[in-house]
């Protein structure tokens, strides 16, 4: 047993006004348990300014990138080469698109994605390479999307075409996989994949003419 060390006499020799002793043992258990709440105490504090400053660093990001996306438009249809029968169809087409970034801060790399295909009812009718091209800070860039294709085609996917094509409605899907990588200053991002599922509707397919395309759905998703 250690006793209480006899600071606070006075130097005239009077006791302490208090009863030094009584006061001390609870006083140590105290500060123990104080460790304990003061540990707990840092942590969240140290967690606290980790928020702030992740916080702070979106904030900033968000304000000097101002990111946006981009807007990709499906323009017109170059009826290069069309026909079809109820086994085969045959189809050289060029997909004009426009894509759009508004950002002021932020580029795209495209790469060359060899999965672009229209599709009719479920079938491939054509396919062709999505162009490799940088686009640079608010930039507005046409493509020429080359489409080619001879594939199978089903006799109940031959009927339907013929009717829609004597309504005036050709509904048709672009399914694509373009892998792209987003430039913010110099430094270039990991690479994503943009997945796209694009219904459009064109009036016909007539050869040697440029349709008019109504974009009626865009389903775009990033992948890794
Ligand atoms: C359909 O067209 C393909 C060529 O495009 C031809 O080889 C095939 O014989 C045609 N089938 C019929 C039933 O006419
Ligand atoms: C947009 O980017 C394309 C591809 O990099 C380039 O050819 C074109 O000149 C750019 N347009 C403008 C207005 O900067
Ligand atoms: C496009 O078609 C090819 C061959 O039919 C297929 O391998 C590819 O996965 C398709 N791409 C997409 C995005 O559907
Ligand atoms: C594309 O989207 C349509 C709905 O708009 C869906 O029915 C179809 O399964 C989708 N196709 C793919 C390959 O994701
Ligand atoms: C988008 O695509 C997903 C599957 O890829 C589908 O479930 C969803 O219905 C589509 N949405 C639209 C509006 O087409």
């Amino acid at each position: 047993m250690h006793r209480p060390p006899p600071y606070g006499m006075a130097g005239d020799g009077r006791p302490p006004p208090y009863p030094y002793g009584g006061e001390y043992y609870p006083h140590e258990r105290r500060r123990g348990g104080n460790v304990c709440i003061r540990c707990i105490c840092c942590c969240y504090c140290v967690l606290f300014f980790i928020v702030l400053i992740v916080a702070a660093i979106t904030l900033y990001l968000f304000t000097v990138y101002d990111p946006k996306a981009p807007i990709y438009k499906f323009e017109a249809l170059d009826v290069k080469e069309f026909g079809y029968n109820d086994s085969n169809i045959n189809a050289d087409l060029i997909l004009t698109l426009k894509a759009d970034n508004p950002n002021k801060a932020i580029g795209f790399i495209y790469e060359e994605a060899n999965t672009f295909n229209v599709t009719y009812s479920g079938s491939t009718i054509s396919s062709g390479k999505f162009p490799s091209f940088h686009q640079g800070h608010k930039n507005m860039t046409m493509l020429q999307i080359e489409l080619k294709g001879k594939n199978p085609f089903a006799l109940g996917i031959y009927e339907s075409l013929q009717d829609n094509e004597r309504r005036g409605k050709v509904p048709l899907t672009i399914l694509a996989k373009v892998p792209f990588k987003p430039v913010l200053g110099d430094s270039k991002l990991r690479e994503m994949n943009i997945l796209a599922n694009v219904t459009i509707s064109v009036h016909d397919l007539k050869l040697g003419k440029k349709t008019e395309i109504e974009q009626s759905k865009i389903n775009y998703s990033l992948a890794k």
